[in-house]
């Protein structure tokens, strides 16, 4: 797809079939996200990317069973790849205390950053897996890890010092003649250049 129309035309899915998503497709898909800009090459940027009984086990923990019936999106939980996108603020400062950038200051520790490089690395990444996601013909949800991260954290074995970004679904939408109910934020409108720029001046 031209680039312009991946853009136009990407949304997130929250309806997804079962079929399953060839590891290799996931794996060329990350290797694509990888190409996003980072701060120093530092690439700080992980994905713990969970199928079968992990993807089911992560919903176990974030959505227990009893929360279900209630919950706006069940075909979310069909989406057969969860991943989880990290950040990893201790290689950025160790990035930045090289002789190359150590003028910066930086290399001292995360509380030196008036920026969160490895947030803002690990997000361009993320946005750019949605997109090629899209691009590939996959449905893609980022969505937030509101419940059980400490102990979606603990079951898989995430070092401590990552940053949890959010999750991403990924896999084929649902058919089309599924009704697929919009997330709320949806019907906002969307902010125009005009909006958003301040030309010469604030
Ligand atoms: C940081 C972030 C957190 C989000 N969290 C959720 C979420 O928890 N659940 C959800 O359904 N959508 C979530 N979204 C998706 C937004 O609701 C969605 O991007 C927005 O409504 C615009 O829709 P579109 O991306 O389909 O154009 C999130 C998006 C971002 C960037």
């Amino acid at each position: 797809m031209e680039l312009r129309r991946v853009i136009e035309t990407r949304r997130m899915t929250r309806d997804f079939s079962d079929s399953p998503v060839d590891d290799a497709l996931i794996a060329d898909l990350v290797d694509l996200a990888a190409r996003a800009p980072s701060a120093g090459k530092t690439q700080g940027w992980s994905l713990l990317v969970l199928t079968g009984a992990a993807r089911d086990a992560y919903w176990d923990l974030s959505l227990p069973l009893e929360r279900r019936g209630t919950f706006a999106w069940p075909g979310l939980l069909r989406a057969p790849v969860v991943a989880l996108s990290f950040a990893d603020p201790d290689a950025y400062v160790a990035r930045y205390a090289e002789p190359d950038k150590a003028h910066t200051g930086l290399g001292g520790g995360v509380d030196k950053w008036g920026a969160p490089y490895w947030t803002i690395d690990a997000s361009m990444a993320t946005m750019t897996l949605l997109l090629a996601a899209h691009d590939a013909g996959l449905g893609a949800l980022f969505f937030a890890v509101f419940n059980g991260a400490d102990e979606i954290r603990r079951h898989f074995g995430v070092p401590d010092s990552l940053q949890l970004l959010g999750a991403v679904a990924l896999g084929h939408p649902a058919s089309a003649t599924r009704d697929e109910r919009r997330g709320v934020s949806a019907a906002r409108p969307r902010r125009r250049a005009n909006d958003i720029i301040h030309p010469n001046r604030w």
